[in-house]
Order: structure tokens, then C-alpha cells, then sequence
């Protein structure tokens, strides 16, 4: 099993910046790779204002912090993952940026290098094909928020080998995550089984069941939910739900998949949730209207 010491994440948005943070926190020397230097330090404000959080309720001790923090660079020049042992990916969700990133990577790395995607919908081994290391290619699909949230999904394609599986399942473990092995579909476990979820309650709100609020409400209090369905599309992204759906519906052709013509009324209005400051609720008041 390769030893992995260095850690490449590429894209530091939100799900990039927490897996970055994560890997960090678990005492890997982490380089993330952005695009653009805006991007990177709105990506590293965000680690530290996780990271103060957790200093705030006493899980972290301002030292560990520093120290985190101290083992994350960040950089535009794909030229320094060079040496990296695994890179992440959670740049844009689009095949031909994903399969021209891991062709250089593939050029970069030394080759016990292991490069994993954290696509939720995407199939891996269409950016593993890009690459002459299939083998080593894999998905690691973490859950938002990242620092947070205990489960990571290790996904396994046709070519990806055991031995890839269980270093990923050994860093997995090293995060303090859960991982859980799932295969080369569409929304692998979690999102093939949430994302219904999620469309049907935007169509029986649609249908006018119930308020919005009674809706959340009920899945809360009545199944113990942390957030209804309607604050959780907010919370995801209701443009990454219907981005995620529409690729789910297009392999397995199953009306369980198709976008409700709300969602796709709000994603075209830039109702995109909390990062847009409006979806199914109103985020300029707090709480939420
Ligand atoms: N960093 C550090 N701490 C954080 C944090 C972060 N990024 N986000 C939340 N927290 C902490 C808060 O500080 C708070 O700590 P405390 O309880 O000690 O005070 C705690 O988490 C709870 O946060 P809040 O009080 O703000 O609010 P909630 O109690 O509602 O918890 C939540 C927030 C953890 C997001 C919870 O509502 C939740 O678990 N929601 C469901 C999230 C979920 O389902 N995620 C999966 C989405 S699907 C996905 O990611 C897949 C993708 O492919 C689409």
C-alpha cells in the first residue's frame, strides 16, 4: 500500500476547501490548486473561519490551528503537485475540464500516485480513461459540510484495483470519516437515494401538499432530519440538484430523476439557495424566511 504524505486538492470551493481543511487537520502536507488567486483566498478564508469554529467551541486548540494551517500552500501552477502522493479533484462539474486536469495530472505524478474525483454524478472512469493509470484512479465523494459530516463515499470503478481501495479506504480513516464503497453509478449510494428524495419534495410542495415550512418541519421532527428537504436543497444548491438530476435521469432514464418544473424555474430565475441568497427561502434575514 502506498504511504501517502502529500496531499494535491484541486478547486477550492466549498467542497474542495473542506476537503482540504480535513486532510490538513489529519496532518497531511496538503498544495491546493486553484485557478485564479481570488479563488484560492476566498477558499482559505473559509478554511479558517471553519477552522476558528472549532477553536470557538473548544474542539481545537488555537496551536493545532496555526498548525493546521501551516501544513496547507496553496498555488496556481499545477506544476506544484509534483510529488503529491494523492490529488483530489473538486474543480467544475464538467467532463472535459475533469478529463483534460487528470491527463496532466497523469503526465505530473509519479506512478504510485493515486488521483480521485469528487464528482457526485459524473462516471470515473471516463476521467480515469484520460489518464494511463486506470488503476489508480478512483472517486472519493465527501458530503457537505466537509468538516463536519462523517461519511465519505469511496467509489470504484471497473479498472480501479483493491490496492487503490484500500489506501483510500486507510486515508478515509486518517480524516476521522467513515468510508463506505460504493460503484461507478450516478449518485453513487447517498445522492441516488437523496436526490429522489429531494425532487419529490419539490413536486408535492409543487402540488400544494403542504407549506414549505410544514413540509420541513415534518421530515425534521417526524423522521429526525437535521433539515427538511426544502432547506437541504437550498443548503446543496438547488442549480447542483438539478445539474446532478439531469445526469441521473439521463443514464437511467427513470421519471424518479426528472427535474420538477419548479426546480427548473428557480435554477433559470438564479434561485440558487443560500449561495445566491434566495432559493426556496429567503436568506437576507436570519433566520431564513
Ligand atoms: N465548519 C465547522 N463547524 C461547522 C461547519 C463548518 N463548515 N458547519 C457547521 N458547523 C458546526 C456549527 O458550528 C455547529 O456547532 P455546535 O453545534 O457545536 O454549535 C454545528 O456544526 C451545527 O451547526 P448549526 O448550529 O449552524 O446548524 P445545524 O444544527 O442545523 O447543523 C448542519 C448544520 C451540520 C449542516 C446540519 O443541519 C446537517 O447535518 N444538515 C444536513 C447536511 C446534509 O445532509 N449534507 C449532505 C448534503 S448532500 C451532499 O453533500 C452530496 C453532494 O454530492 C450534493
Amino acid at each position: 500500500m502506498p504511504d501517502i504524505k502529500k496531499v494535491g486538492v484541486c478547486g477550492l470551493g466549498l467542497m474542495g476547501s473542506g476537503i482540504a481543511q480535513v486532510a490538513a487537520s489529519a496532518g497531511y502536507d496538503v498544495v491546493a490548486l486553484e485557478a485564479v488567486q481570488a479563488a484560492l483566498d476566498k477558499g482559505a478564508a473559509g478554511i479558517k473561519k471553519s477552522l476558528d469554529k472549532f477553536v470557538e467551541k473548544g474542539s481545537l486548540k488555537a496551536d493545532e490551528r496555526e498548525a493546521t494551517l501551516a501544513r496547507l500552500t496553496t498555488t496556481t501552477n499545477a506544476e506544484d503537485l509534483r510529488g503529491c502522493d494523492l490529488v483530489i479533484e473538486a474543480i467544475i462539474e464538467n467532463m472535459a475540464t475533469k478529463r483534460e486536469l487528470f491527463a496532466k495530472l497523469d503526465a505530473l505524478l509519479a506512478p504510485h500516485s493515486i488521483i480521485c474525483s469528487n464528482t457526485s454524478s459524473l462516471a470515473v472512469i471516463e476521467m480515469a480513461a484520460a489518464t494511463k493509470r486506470p488503476d489508480r484512479v478512483a472517486g472519493l465523494h465527501f458530503f457537505n459540510p466537509v468538516p463536519i459530516m462523517k461519511l465519505v463515499e469511496v467509489v470504484k470503478t471497473i479498472s480501479t484495483s483493491h490496492a487503490t481501495i484500500d489506501t483510500l479506504y486507510a486515508f478515509a480513516k486518517k480524516l476521522g470519516k467513515i468510508p463506505i464503497l460504493a460503484q461507478d453509478t450516478p449518485g453513487f449510494i447517498v445522492n441516488r437515494l437523496l436526490v429522489p428524495y429531494l425532487l419529490y419534495a419539490i413536486r408535492v410542495y409543487e402540488q400544494g401538499l403542504a407549506s414549505k415550512e410544514d413540509i420541513d418541519q415534518g421530515m425534521k421532527l417526524g423522521c429526525g432530519y437535521p433539515m427538511g428537504p426544502l432547506m437541504l436543497l437550498d443548503y446543496v444548491g438547488l442549480d447542483t440538484t438539478y445539474y446532478i438530476a439531469e445526469i441521473m435521469f439521463d443514464e437511467f432514464k427513470d421519471p424518479m430523476f426528472a427535474s420538477p418544473p419548479l426546480l427548473k424555474r428557480l435554477v433559470l430565475a438564479g434561485h440558487y439557495g443560500r449561495k445566491s441568497g434566495k432559493g426556496f427561502y429567503d436568506y437576507s434575514t436570519d433566520p431564513p424566511r
